[in-house]
Parts: structure tokens; C-alpha cells; sequence
């Protein structure tokens, strides 16, 4: 199933088949006769639609959100970030099946890919509702690279992946939120609140499964994020950080504080 996700290309139907997976997943674990795990070899990159053009990230254009353009280069922003997040879920289920772990790790990124499926399609709405679609603009071409350089170790996949990508996530949402606000833009507040209400479940997935296997290894979470986090994502964590999203999500500050070239009294927060 995820490895079907993952050769899809087109945006809709890479969704609504993750959907659709999901939800036979999820039924059949509901029914007490959960589907088997299998094995399977995931592709070293997702399938994507030949457009959006895929650019290096100084290459982007840069517009302020100040007009349409602008706003509309954000929304695909965030649509291009929850494609690669549904990718990314399947990803961690199929590619670390010889790490034996409980049914409940496949059922968290099982409903992380459902949600960041409906995620997607909610910006596809807004985009469509406001004359453009996904592929109108060029987007980040450097989003596989987490993936890829924890490709080999599941505890370096879940310190990056959920624990420092989708937790800035969390950090930045409510300013975006705030744009759409001050223009009206209803439709893309609403989209952008649910997108922000789900997405402490993924950061908490997450710390939750990186809490279990370290402790299965005995090793402290806090030293092995802090080393993991050094290792495949070196550069600084960016504060302002949403202390108290990351809380919900189970993030205490001394797990990225250290990490951020700034202490939490220089930014007085
Ligand atoms: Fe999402
Ligand atoms: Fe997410």
C-alpha cells in the first residue's frame, strides 16, 4: 500500500489512494484483524507530477504576502510541503519494516498520511478557488533530502522528520494564519487552522516512537536527539519556537533549545 502511494505522481490521486489505504488500514485494525505487515522496497524518491517545476531554494522567486501573488506562492508553498509529508509518512512505514515495532507505529503514520492527505487537498481548494492550481508556481526541490539522509536509520528519520520539520511547522503556522486573516481570505484561515490543529499529532508521533525505541535501546533521548539532530540537520534550529504546541506534542525546551544558536533569554521568550 504505501509503496503504491509513493509511485503515484499525480497530487489528487496520490491523496485519495493514501486515503483510501488509510482507511482499509484502520477499518481492518477497528475489526480486530489487523492487515499483515509486509515487506516492501520503497522507491528511493516519490513519483511527482511533472509540474510544479522543482527549484533550489535560492532560485525561488520571493514575493511578500502583502499581494495576491504573494499569498498564492505561500498556499503552494504549503501545498508542496503536505505532498512531500503524505510521501514522507508512507515512507517511514515501508522502509523500516525490519525494525520490529508495535501495530501502533504503523497506525499513527497510517492517520499522519490521511491527514496530510486532506491537507494537501484542502490547499488544492484554496489554490483552485483563487484562480491557480498545484504546479501553477515552481516549489522547493530540496524537500526528498531529509528523507534521503535518514534513509538508513529510523531513530535519525523520526528526530528530523517529525520532531524538527513538522515541529517548525508548529512554530510558524500561526503567522500564516494571521495573513489570511488581515485579507479575509476565509477559506485559507479555515484550511490552515485544521492543517494546525493535526499537526501536533504528527510532532507528537514522533517523540512518542523516538522515546520508545531509545528506550528499548536504554539510551537518553535527549543526548541521542541532540547527536541525531547535529548529524542530519546541521544548521541551527530557528526560534521564535510554539513552546506550548511543542509541549502538547510531548517537545520539552531542552530538546531544541540546545539546538537553536540562540538561549531562551536572548529572545526573551
Ligand atoms: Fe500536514
Ligand atoms: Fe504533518
Amino acid at each position: 500500500m504505501a509503496v503504491e502511494v509513493l509511485s503515484t505522481a499525480d497530487g489528487r490521486e496520490k491523496t485519495a489512494l493514501s486515503r483510501r489505504h488509510a482507511a482499509a488500514w484502520l477499518a481492518a485494525r477497528d475489526r480486530g484483524e489487523p492487515l499483515p505487515l509486509g515487506e516492501a522496497a520503497p522507491p528511493p524518491r516519490p513519483a511527482r507530477p511533472a509540474l510544479p517545476e522543482l527549484l533550489s531554494p535560492r532560485d525561488m522567486p520571493r514575493r511578500g504576502p502583502g499581494t495576491l501573488a504573494g499569498r498564492l506562492a505561500l498556499i503552494h508553498a504549503v501545498a508542496h510541503i503536505e505532498l512531500n509529508a503524505v510521501d514522507l509518512h508512507w515512507d517511514v512505514i515501508a522502509r523500516f519494516t525490519d525494525t520490529r515495532m508495535p501495530l501502533g507505529f504503523y497506525d499513527d503514520w497510517v492517520r499522519a498520511a490521511d491527514d496530510e492527505s486532506r491537507h494537501f487537498n484542502l490547499m488544492c481548494d484554496c489554490l483552485e478557488a483563487m484562480g491557480s492550481h498545484y504546479g501553477a508556481l515552481p516549489a522547493h526541490a530540496g524537500m526528498w533530502r531529509a528523507a534521503e539522509d535518514t534513509a538508513g536509520d529510523l531513530l535519525a528519520r523520526l528526530a528530523v522528520v517529525p520532531m524538527v520539520l513538522e515541529a517548525r511547522g508548529l512554530d510558524v503556522t500561526p503567522g500564516m494564519i494571521a495573513i489570511f486573516e488581515k485579507t479575509g481570505e476565509t477559506q485559507v484561515t479555515e484550511a490552515l487552522s485544521v492543517i494546525y490543529a493535526e499537526e501536533v499529532s504528527h510532532v507528537a508521533y514522533g517523540s512518542k516512537w523516538f522515546n520508545f525505541l531509545c528506550g528499548r535501546a536504554d539510551s537518553d533521548p535527549k543526548d541521542t536527539f541532540h547527536a541525531l539532530v547535529r548529524r542530519y540537520f546541521p544548521s541551527p534550529l530557528k526560534p521564535p519556537f510554539n513552546e506550548e504546541k511543542r509541549a502538547d506534542a510531548g517537545l520539552p525546551p531542552d530538546f531544541y533549545w540546545p539546538l537553536s544558536d540562540q538561549t531562551p533569554r536572548s529572545t526573551g521568550s
